[in-house]
């Protein structure tokens, strides 16, 4: 529960989670994470800027109280969901003047969340001012980042950006800024591969609002603040970007060994064609790193053995998956091993029939592969290095 005064009369009253390994009961958080939650006491009027996930409830009061704050005017709740939301009902018990400050149809998703009260709200119209005397908010929709409601709060004297989960990161760290960048670029990627990756195109446009605002800090509500914005606004342009790299993700997965001798043998070819390969075996990933290596590769292979006619149900997770998150690849490939038949390929691009993807022949092997399969794994390595150049030019 450490406080810590980022300007004056700003401050840090979140929580940092070190011990949380997993998100929605989904997502792995193999660093932790924490719930930023910032006080801003202005002249007139004071606000807080999201709350913290409830497990984290007494922090943030003792936060308040360390702070002898005596009234909360404002709770702005960027976003609805529950990691920054879940506290306002204790925060209105202990503050009951305060109003929460969110756009209508946060305030709809919060009614229904948190069983809020009609009185209990002030929305926001997209680029309203709400001046707490010496200090301003402005506030800045942003849907879908990653929830319908979203909106991001500039705290205009002070150049501070609150995007709430735009730009954060699963990373618990007692570095209040992003001082470590190797650190934070990785889990700030991997937080954009879980959870920003489907709402590309519209964060492409957010970015650009969001460029033409004066920005000292911007402080999301999970993970490091940045005290040098234009690094993780590179970071993001560049993952929002339709821009690929000459690689291959190879999700692969075997049951008697027929699959995994194609997943190595296409690796092998890939690798001395120069193709780039990030390999993840299913039985044992963490789909945290496979959504993160589908941020910016150019092509998806699926290796799967036949089961009961269709993928391994972890191959068709993994294509869901994919499906899911909307990456930006170009091309997707299904490879496997049957015994007697089956429809594992049209099952495959069944799953994956909403991306924008160019896909590549099949290479099918009947039980063990043989020199002709091998082969046909040359040519389908062959035809990727050819076609990465093509869209690399
Ligand atoms: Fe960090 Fe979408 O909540």
């Amino acid at each position: 529960m450490p406080l810590r005064e980022i300007k004056p009369d700003i401050f840090y009253v979140g929580a940092i989670d070190w011990d949380r390994r997993l998100f929605d009961s989904l997502i792995p958080l193999p660093e932790g994470t924490s719930y930023n939650a910032y006080l801003i006491k202005g002249s007139e009027k004071w606000a807080l800027i999201d709350t913290v996930d409830p497990s984290k409830e007494e922090e943030l009061l003792w936060n308040l109280e360390r702070l002898k704050v005596q009234k909360i005017d404002y709770i702005v709740a960027n976003h609805a969901e529950q990691d920054h939301s879940g506290c306002i009902p204790v925060v209105l018990r202990r503050y009951p003047m305060a109003k929460v400050v969110c756009t209508p149809k946060g305030k709809e998703i919060l009614t229904d969340l948190l069983l809020l009260k009609d009185k209990d709200f002030h929305t926001v119209e997209d680029g309203e001012e709400l001046s707490l005397g010496n200090k301003t908010l402005q506030f800045i929709y942003a849907p879908w980042v990653h929830w319908p409601e979203t909106m991001l709060t500039y705290l205009k004297e002070d150049k501070i950006l609150f995007p709430c989960d735009l730009f954060g990161s699963h990373l618990a760290t007692s570095n209040l800024y992003a001082t470590k960048r190797d650190e934070v670029y990785l889990s700030a990627k991997r937080y954009y591969a879980e959870i920003m990756m489907p709402f590309r195109n519209l964060i492409k446009g957010h970015i650009e609002k969001i460029k033409e605002l004066e920005l000292d800090i911007i402080a999301p509500s999970h993970g490091p603040l940045y005290a040098e914005p234009e690094f993780i606004l590179q970071a993001y342009e560049e993952w929002v970007s339709d821009r690929v790299k000459n690689e291959v993700v190879i999700a692969h997965i075997s049951m008697h060994g027929s699959t995994e001798a194609m997943a190595k043998h296409l690796i092998s070819a890939l690798i001395e064609r120069g193709v780039g390969v990030k390999v993840f075996e299913l039985t044992k990933s963490d789909i945290g790193a496979l959504a993160m290596a589908l941020v910016d590769s150019a092509t998806l292979v699926l290796a799967t053995p036949t089961v009961i006619g269709g993928p391994h149900p972890n191959a068709l997770y993994a294509a869901y998956l994919a499906s899911a998150l909307r990456p930006k690849i170009k091309f997707a490939g299904v490879i496997g091993s049957y015994s007697w038949g089956g429809k594992m390929v049209d099952r495959v691009k069944e799953v994956l029939s909403n991306l924008k993807v160019e896909f590549l022949p099949p290479v099918l092997a009947k039980g063990y592969p043989e020199e002709g399969d091998f082969k046909a794994l040359d040519d389908l390595a062959e035809e990727i290095s050819r076609k990465h150049k093509e869209v690399l030019k």
